[in-house]
């Protein structure tokens, strides 16, 4: 029957194209507008001070860290910021190296460079997250490694018990980059809270957002004050606010400007109470996809989960036998109006030419010229499951405004496009 539907000429199982995977800005609506009115009204738009401040950052950061059982949040600019002042609030920097996942967004090992350290790229396992085994391998080979950036893709959690026990064997530091992961969790812990600091995106295609904005968060006092002074010129306001009083600025070093303005605080306040009811109806959609492929083809090769009731549901991803097979499935899927596609064009990112070339904006390849003492693997010998999953791992998207029936039909869709393709090859 399947097969059948495949047959060209008939009618896509979805009319309209489905709903695209913006899922905070999808339901976006009166209350973040009340929000930002509130801050326009008030004139305050900063978050320090102002005639009649709202305190929509400082909220939101309560939030943040109430949601997450964490014990410290900082609003800042992006999750590119984040990561950067995650980086230098574990003083990490020129010298230094910190193994990133093969298969990331460029942010990841940009903010690396960007902070005067250099990525060593680290292979991937079947859930598309870092390799515990190659993390393990590449850190017993070269102590110059100091952190590590765990990034949990597209709401997936990595293999965090393993990934904690390899860094901890190692004595390096860990960065949760959760940017595409917000409210997901690990064997019931939110995702942001494993290591020593966890950073999160709230640009527009996160699963909460205000356009733009990013959080850092952490248990550690010490980072944490390291984090709000480098993200603020080196001051640090609101020490009474949380009881971490360094009057004198002993611990004082020059900074940037990362601040979260106000308008961002509005919105992501509105957003952040959102998350829980986004995350339900796209789990909902997700399991029901995801039960009812593995019931009906188990011989399909669904992306590795890790923990079935921490994923945030926002994608399902499926490895197809070859990339021209798994190009082929895209196009029957698109034939049904169903969005799919392979992830950052499905290239490991160290066969960007950024990475590839080790370009910089600096003179002299900084970082890339420090003398350090091991070699850095070449990721095309070292990285050979990224190098094969990538181009043939197709993801789809879940949208929180999808029916029980949107994911029935997804059922119908990814099967008819999948098994069709693989007996037809
Ligand atoms: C894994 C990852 N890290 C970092 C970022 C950077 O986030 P931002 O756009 O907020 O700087 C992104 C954005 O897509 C991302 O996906």
């Amino acid at each position: 029957m399947e097969r059948e539907k495949a047959k060209a000429g008939r009618k896509p199982l979805f009319e309209q194209p489905l709903a695209g995977q913006y899922p905070g800005a999808t339901v976006m609506g009166t209350e973040e507008a009340a929000a930002l009115s509130e801050v326009a009204l008030s004139r305050s738009p900063f978050r320090y001070y102002g005639s009649d401040l709202q305190y929509k950052t400082r909220n939101f950061e309560d939030n943040l860290a109430h949601y997450l059982d964490v014990r410290y949040a900082l609003g800042v600019t992006s999750c590119t910021a984040a990561l950067f002042v995650a980086l230098k609030a574990l003083k990490l920097g020129y010298g230094d190296k910190v193994a990133v996942p093969a298969f990331t967004f460029l942010a990841t090992a940009g903010a690396v460079v960007s902070a005067g350290a250099v990525p060593v790229f680290v292979d991937i396992d079947d859930s598309m997250g870092m390799d515990p085994f190659d993390l393990d391998r590449k850190l017993a080979a070269d102590d110059e490694i100091r952190a590590v950036i765990v990034v949990p893709l597209l709401g997936y959690p990595c293999d965090m018990a393993a990934l904690m026990a390899v860094a901890d064997k190692h004595d390096v530091r860990v960065i949760e980059d959760v940017a595409q992961s917000c409210g997901a969790s690990y064997a019931g812990r939110k995702l942001g809270t494993f290591g020593d600091i966890g950073v999160f995106s709230f640009q527009m295609n996160k699963l909460i957002t205000a356009g733009e904005g990013g959080a850092v968060v952490t248990n550690d006092p010490e980072l944490f004050v390291r984090a709000v002074r480098f993200h603020d010129q080196g001051i640090f306001r609101e020490q009474e606010r949380y009881g971490l009083q360094s009057p004198d600025e002993t611990d004082a070093f020059a900074g940037l400007n990362f601040r979260m303005s106000e308008f961002t605080g509005a919105v992501m306040g509105e957003q952040l109470a959102k998350l829980p009811d986004i995350l339900r109806r796209m789990r909902i959609v997700h399991d029901l996809v995801r039960s009812e492929l593995q019931a009906r083809a188990p011989q399909l090769h669904l992306r590795k989960l890790f923990d079935e009731a921490g994923c945030a549901g926002c994608y399902i991803a499926l490895a197809l036998p070859t990339p021209a097979i798994a190009q082929h499935f895209i196009q029957a899927l698109a034939a049904d109006n169903i969005s799919a596609y392979l992830l950052y064009g499905g290239m490991p990112l160290f066969r960007r030419d950024i990475f590839r070339l080790r370009r910089t904006v600096e003179k002299d390849d900084f970082p890339y010229n420090y003398p350090f003492r091991n070699l850095i693997e070449n990721p095309e010998t070292s990285c050979p499951r990224a190098i094969d999953l990538c181009p043939r791992t197709v993801f789809i998207p879940i949208s929180p405004e999808f029916t029980r029936e949107d994911g029935e039909l997804l059922v119908e869709g990814i099967l008819s496009a999948a098994i069709g393709k693989e007996e037809n090859e």
